[in-house]
């Protein structure tokens, strides 16, 4: 599903951030990405997702396609989407709005009364399991939104778009023990539908939810411990001593 060989990323007027990786997730699976703040866990991400700042070399397929020749949108519509450590917030574009354009544009349908009625419905399935009160969506997207808000706004888009590979950047920070509870169970129903994800964290109780397929542990750049769980946890135990 994702295969990224000897993948180096940087930005426009940077030298390279992410060094030279080696990741291949396949359907059902969700590999975690571990490491000190700075390492490059969020650059890999973005440009994955087609951040326009970052440049990729190397190899970096998904679906066997070759995602640098492919536009945000299309990455998208493929079925990769990115969930936001820091997510945005737009004044003046409604969230609802937002969200009907993007779920109209991925199942490619125009907007009649008959598809608003199949997205309408699709909504407040998402919007009841995870948890958002409906007025929130009505509301400019994310503007002046509590962090959790925020958080659980990008768990409602997992659930809606339900994305073949989902990269997810520490949607945990900042979520309240309920949340996180959300999270950990929505996580399991993605995978279980044949879904996949690469999920940055630092929550090992997440983490011993999950039970990811693999682990990385990234450093300046480049992963230097890779294995399961149990694998990862000392070596993050002696890194941190
Ligand atoms: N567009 C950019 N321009 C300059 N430096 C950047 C840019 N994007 C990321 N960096 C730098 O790259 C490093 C890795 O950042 P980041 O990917 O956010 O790390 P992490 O998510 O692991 O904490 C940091 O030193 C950051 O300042
Ligand atoms: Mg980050």
């Amino acid at each position: 599903m994702l295969r990224l060989e000897n993948l180096y990323v940087r930005g426009k007027d940077t030298s390279y951030i992410v060094k030279g990786i080696h990741i291949h997730v396949k359907p059902g699976e969700i590999h975690a990405l571990l490491g000190p703040n700075g390492s490059g866990k969020t650059t890999l991400l973005n440009a994955l997702a087609g951040h326009p700042n970052y440049l990729m070399e190397g190899t970096a397929l998904f679906n066997g396609k070759v995602l640098s020749k492919l536009t945000p949108e299309k990455r998208f519509k493929e079925g990769l989407m990115l969930l936001f450590q820091q997510p945005p917030s737009i004044e003046g574009l409604r969230l609802y709005d937002f969200l009907k354009m993007v779920w109209l544009t991925q199942k490619e349908l125009d907007d009649d009364i008959k598809n608003i009625r199949l997205f309408n419905n699709d909504l407040k399935k998402a919007l009841g399991s995870v948890g958002v009160k409906e007025d929130l969506i009505y509301r400019s997207f994310n503007d002046k939104f509590s962090g959790g808000e925020k958080k659980r706004i990008e768990l409602l888009q997992l659930e809606l778009f339900k994305p073949k590979l989902a990269l997810i950047d520490e949607v945990d920070a900042g979520l309240d023990v309920q949340a996180l509870e959300l999270l950990k169970s929505r996580l399991k129903e993605h995978v279980k539908a044949g879904n996949s994800a690469l999920l940055v964290t630092h929550n090992f109780d997440v983490l011993n939810h999950v039970k990811p397929s693999r682990v990385y542990i990234m450093l300046s750049g480049k992963i230097i411990e890779t294995g399961d769980l149990e694998v990862v946890k000392r070596a993050h135990r002696a890194w941190n001593d």
